[in-house]
């Protein structure tokens, strides 16, 4: 099931009448920048993760390809809490802006081309990645470097691999994919970031790695020291590493915090969910529902008491 209504430049239209020609720029040559921003339901107010850094990434994502979004990040984040009292959202929801090339032209280029924005909204609970712990596989699908597609911006384009590396992992019985960089350094999951444990001492790929600068990745820096008392170094992570760590976990926004169980079928922390992974999970997930005092700048809340015009 799908929510009624979507924001299509400026305007709220009903879901059938949200279009993109056939002909778009963006439909063939994955030229558009899009983000993932969750909404919790607490049972009596909707909250938005994390809506802010979603909206500011965007703003970067768009300067890199050399796009006008032409709002501001308040703005953005104004209409997505329209968008979620126009659809009368009470359940766990994932926005999805995207900013799309919609001019119909052959040419391939980004420059003089118009941007189409939009945001959806469906429902989405708390299981894209079994939460309970995942098996991956190192893929043989490397991560894009920089040199060749700007991995900082989130572009439409540039999930082709990951997407490719996901089915491969899938198709060899595992849950997901982990891919290397160029440089053959761990860079991340297809769609989430990761972390490694050995002892007290976290380590995660540093950006110039060819990672994307996800948003809960930040979160966790922040969580790793408060709730675990541990440190997060930023620095390369070989493949090898990978079969010795204590402990690995995968973040992202549709992910949000998810124990790997196994790599390349060499069991993690011994095959079971690592419990400092399910302490972080737990505390993200009871501090975007606003259950937990810690950060409460992470999250906005939707005023639900509004009419769907506000
Ligand atoms: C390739 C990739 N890496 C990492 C992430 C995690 O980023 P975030 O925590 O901002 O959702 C995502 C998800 O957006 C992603 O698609």
């Amino acid at each position: 099931m799908q929510f009624p209504y979507v924001f299509v430049d400026g305007e709220f239209v009903a879901l059938d009448d949200a279009r993109l020609s056939v002909h778009a720029n963006g439909l063939h040559y994955g030229t558009g920048t899009f983000e993932g921003i969750r909404a919790f339901w607490d049972g009596g107010a909707m909250w938005m993760l994390a809506a802010v850094d979603h909206y500011e990434r965007m703003h970067r994502s768009a300067r890199i390809l050399g796009f006008q979004l032409g709002y501001s990040v308040q703005e953005l984040v104004d209409a997505s809490a329209q968008l979620v009292r126009k659809n009368e959202v009470r359940e766990d929801a994932y926005l999805r802006p995207l900013l799309v090339l919609g001019t119909e032209t052959l040419q391939v280029r980004v420059h003089d081309l118009k941007p189409r924005l939009s945001i959806a909204i469906t429902p989405m609970g708390l299981n894209y990645i079994d939460p309970k712990g995942v098996r991956c596989m190192v893929s043989s699908w490397r991560r894009t470097p920089d040199l060749a597609l700007p991995n900082r911006a989130k572009v439409t384009g540039g999930y082709i691999g990951p997407a490719m590396a996901k089915s491969e992992a899938l198709r060899c019985g595992a849950d997901e994919a982990i891919m290397l960089n160029m440089d053959g350094h761990v860079a991340e999951a297809s769609t989430s970031n990761i972390f490694v444990r050995f002892g007290s001492t976290w380590y995660t790929p540093p950006l110039h790695d060819d990672i994307l600068e996800g948003i809960t990745r930040s979160e966790l820096f922040a969580l790793i020291d408060e709730v675990l008392h541990e440190r997060v170094v930023e620095r390369s992570i070989d493949r090898s590493e990978l079969y010795a760590a204590d402990e690995i976990l995968l973040c992202g926004t549709a992910a949000l915090v998810v124990p790997v169980i196994s790599v390349d079928e060499r069991a993690i922390g011994g095959g079971s969910a690592g419990e400092r992974t399910l302490n972080l999970q737990r505390t993200l997930l009871a501090i975007a529902r606003r259950q937990d005092p810690r950060h409460p700048e992470w999250t906005v809340k939707v005023d639900l008491s509004l009419s769907h015009r506000a």
